[in-house]
């Protein structure tokens, strides 16, 4: 039978916070608005809005359900759950393609969190006051371009994950999510009012929230334009990248979860959240790009060039910059522990690891990784260094968020609603109201919606 190996949230809304603290993160912040920006606007933000309602939610309740169900790390979890139900051992490919998109993620994660880092010395000491769009690029060229700088802050936000898990992800966590959330909502409307007040709202939303299917699906030369699928698999990538849905990073936090506290809810309000978050940052950020003259697809410096500016200009602009970059640092310190934690918890259950030993193994073996993120900002940047049209940072973002993490998806839908008994969802999630669609949801409309997603992608529907 199943063993209860590991410590529980004291609380539902310790796992809530949790979980918040995982989903709420760069993600929202920084990848959000830049990919936004990238895949132009409006009718992207469409997708993902849709994907996160009818694929995120029913999936992130099923990974959860089946982390509470099987209590151990996703590998463990997945290959008893599927003992339990008659199914075959092989689904715990989830938890080891888990622990891969996992590595990946916090590989290049750790060295955008690296940036927050070190942009807080600068805001601290003033050096942002007064930024315009030259000096704020040169201040963003100048960090990228520095492989020892960069290597400097992500190896400091290595050792202060590393610090975390070390402990337990349940001592400390809770708190510090409590505080952070707050502060940053605030922080975030805070940066929604100043640019009502000195930004270029009204393009800022429209950019945001009106929807030219054009502009994001067609890619016109000479006069002929051609449908690409690309902003549906980034958008379905996302929605699974902000949720941290697909990967076991849920599901290890659900494992940790009381018995009789309500999924449905949990997932929901975890959703909200994280979404609310997302769009508050878009509605900060884009009147500021505009009135700015900055470009809307300027890429994964977006965030990093355009908010200095605001701060540099803003009364007390010093505090709130410096403050931004701290919570903002926070929010991927939180999101960061659950990406090792399924690796962690496997190591310490399989091999008997002390956590000590796991949790070095682990965030050593992400450091060396995230070298090659250093590297793609400013050595291995050029042509000769690219895959695909991709460096390296860019390509272990796009497997692991488009591909590995809603593969993971599919495949725990597929496992929840095809492989185990109804019975299994029906007990485990208690639902007194909402059963048979969600149901309908994670048995058909998630998975073929990926299927579907990832066809498209190659061309082949
Ligand atoms: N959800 C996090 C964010 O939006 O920043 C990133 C993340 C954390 C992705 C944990 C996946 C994961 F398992």
């Amino acid at each position: 039978m199943l063993k209860v190996t590991h410590p529980q949230w004291t609380t539902r809304f310790a796992f809530i916070l949790a979980a918040a603290g995982s989903a709420v993160g760069l993600g929202n912040i920084w990848k959000f608005p830049y990919i936004t920006g990238e895949y132009g606007g409006g009718a992207f933000v469409l997708v993902y809005l849709a994907c996160i309602a009818l694929i995120g939610v029913p999936v992130m309740m099923a990974e959860i359900l089946l982390g509470r169900q099987g209590r151990q790390s996703p590998i463990r979890t997945m290959r008893s759950l599927a003992q339990a139900q008659g199914a075959s051992s092989g689904w715990q490919v989830i938890g080891w393609m888990g622990v891969v998109a996992g590595f990946l993620i916090l590989s290049f994660y750790s060295v955008i969190a690296g940036w927050a880092f070190a942009y807080i010395p600068e805001a601290l000491s003033g050096n942002l006051n007064g930024l315009d769009k030259a000096t704020a690029g040169a201040l963003f060229g100048n960090l990228t371009a520095s492989p020892w700088t960069l290597l400097f802050w992500h190896t400091l936000f290595m050792l202060l994950t590393a610090l975390v898990v070390l402990r337990g992800v349940q001592a400390g966590l809770e708190r510090l999510v409590r505080i952070l959330m707050p502060a940053l909502v605030g922080l975030l409307i805070l940066l929604v009012g100043y640019a009502m007040a000195s930004g270029r709202f009204l393009q800022g939303l429209d950019y945001l929230f009106s929807v030219n299917v054009q502009a994001v699906f067609y890619t016109c030369q000479a006069g002929t334009c051609t449908f690409t699928a690309e902003p549906l698999l980034v958008a379905l990538g996302h929605a699974f990248f902000t949720l941290s849905l697909g990967m076991g990073a849920i599901m290890v936090y659900g494992a940790y979860m009381p018995p009789q506290a309500s999924i449905a809810s949990s997932a929901l309000l975890v959703a909200a959240a994280d979404t609310v978050i997302a769009l508050l940052a878009g509605m900060a950020i884009f009147p500021l790009v505009f009135a700015n003259d900055l470009a809307p697809g300027a890429g994964p410096g977006l965030v990093f060039v355009t908010l200095p500016i605001a701060f540099g200009s803003m009364p007390a602009g010093q505090w709130f910059g410096s403050l931004f970059f701290i919570l903002l640092l926070i929010a991927a310190w939180s999101s960061a522990i659950s990406l090792v934690e399924p690796a962690v918890a496997w190591l310490t259950e399989r091999w008997q690891w002390c956590r000590i030993r796991a949790t070095l193994s682990v965030t050593g073996l992400v450091w060396l990784l995230g070298i090659g993120s250093v590297l793609s900002f400013n050595h291995w940047s050029g042509p000769e260094y690219q895959w695909f049209g991709k460096t390296l940072f860019d390509l272990k973002d796009y497997l692991a968020s488009n591909i590995l993490l809603p593969l993971g998806g599919l495949l725990i839908a597929l496992f929840t609603a095809w492989a185990a008994q109804r019975r299994f969802s029906e007990q485990g999630l208690a639902l007194t109201r909402g059963f048979a669609l969600w149901w309908w949801l994670i048995r058909y409309l998630a998975p073929l919606g990926i299927v579907l997603i990832f066809l498209h992608a190659i061309g082949l529907v």
